[in-house]
């Protein structure tokens, strides 16, 4: 990291350089790895000090790491938001900011679709604590101001959504919140500080599962949040009393998939347009879920709130399910696992892996196909990808 930031820089040359500044201790210029769960007291004074706030240093890596502490402050750079927060998934992540703003009798707003884990942990852990998770539509504001009510703390957005990348209107739902004085919170895991900044849109908080393209290289699991202090101070009383965080490896192993983000991001999105236009021309394909394609229904909105249309397609193939499994089943390039977002390309079909928390009637209501396919589409030569999709195809 180079000491001087000059704020006019684009965002491939903050991703290298970061928010400026080497390791305080040594000077390093690579953020190194303090893999130590405690910090020794200079004496008992200070041990007490340091629990009652009244001066600044680390006590146990569960309350704060500086490997960790170097990575909250570069996303919350790249994220244009005031602190950062890590958490040892996106799950733990999204968890923590339902925990933080919601007691008994609460309830929160959720756009359809969601990653199928974020619906599960809606439908099956959160009700024990009689708070309510209600999910609806990404492109039907009506039915998502229906959902909100005096008990309503906040509106989770996942934009683009997980499976189907449909979009919801950050601007849009973000007036509609203030408008209720609640909170909105942008999971922008598919989208990354690359592709949109949902806290200059007016969002009060963004996670990631940085798992994905922060990551970038399938090697880690972890969750990020950016926000304003007075928020990210409550989502730090769940993460230190429940735990949950990240371990200071896996901080620098997100560093370290930061630096490359913007140029891994401009190969998943070309890559990923090429993919989808070849699968909108094939005669085997019903349909292609891409937000760069004319054709997709909010191509208008990805236009405005989004730099580019991401590296994740979504098709449905003519003959369905039975079509779908034969074609995953014949690809050599392409390998059939859930996760996302990185270098190489994974392939999946949500409905019986990520997404089995949802039933068919679900499906059906959020207008998903069961015979979706979803591509995170890699940073390989793309005639490679479309190669080994196309000699799948034959084998249909
Ligand atoms: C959009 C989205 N949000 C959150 C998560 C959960 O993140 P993690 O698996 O890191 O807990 C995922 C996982 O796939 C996801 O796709």
């Amino acid at each position: 990291m180079s000491t001087k930031v000059n704020p006019n820089w684009r965002f491939a040359t903050l991703t290298c350089h970061g928010s400026g500044g080497c390791d305080p201790t040594t000077g390093a210029l690579v953020q190194p790895i303090y893999q130590t769960s405690t910090f020794a007291f200079k004496n008992t004074e200070h041990g007490a000090a340091l629990f009652a706030g009244e001066v600044s240093g680390y006590i146990y890596s569960r309350l704060g790491n500086p490997t960790v502490a170097a990575l909250e402050k570069e996303i919350a750079f790249l994220e244009k938001g005031e602190m950062g927060l890590a958490f040892s998934s996106g799950m733990a992540a999204i968890s923590a900011v339902i925990f933080a703003f919601c007691k008994s009798g609460d309830n929160y707003v959720v756009t359809s679709p969601v990653y199928g884990g974020t619906h599960a942990l809606g439908l099956k852990v959160i009700p024990r604590f009689n708070i309510e998770h209600r999910e609806r539509p990404c492109y039907d504001l009506s039915a998502i101001e229906n959902a909100i009510d005096e008990k309503t703390k906040f509106i989770l957005i996942e934009t683009p959504a997980n499976p189907t990348v449909r979009l919801a209107d950050i601007s849009a739902l973000v007036e509609m919140a203030k408008r209720y004085s609640i909170l909105t919170v942008v999971d922008n895991t598919f989208a990354t500080p690359f592709l949109q900044n949902p806290l200059e849109l007016g969002a009060d908080l963004v996670v990631h599962s940085a798992t994905k393209y922060i990551g970038g290289h399938g090697d880690v699991v972890a969750g990020l949040v950016v926000g304003r202090k007075e928020l990210i101070d409550e989502l730090k009383l769940i993460l230190h009393e429940v735990g949950g965080a990240m371990s200071p490896f896996s901080a620098y192993l997100l560093l370290r998939g930061l630096k490359t983000l913007a140029v891994r991001m401009e190969r998943h999105c070309f890559n990923a347009m090429k993919v989808a236009q070849f699968l909108s021309y094939h005669p085997k394909v019903k349909e292609v879920w891409y937000p760069g394609l004319t054709c997709h229904p909010e191509h208008e909105l990805a236009k405005r709130q989004m730099h580019d249309f991401g590296g994740m397609v979504a098709f449905v193939l003519k003959g369905g399910r039975e079509e779908g499994k034969i074609f995953l089943d014949n690809l050599q390039l392409a390998t059939n696992a859930v996760s996302l977002g990185d270098c190489d390309t994974l392939i999946v079909h949500p409905a019986s892996t990520t997404h089995s928390s949802y039933t068919e009637q679900e499906l059906f209501e959020m207008g998903m196909d069961p015979g979706l396919v979803r591509v995170s589409v890699g940073i390989e030569d793309y005639h490679d990808i479309i190669d080994d999709f196309a000699q799948a195809f034959h084998k249909i």
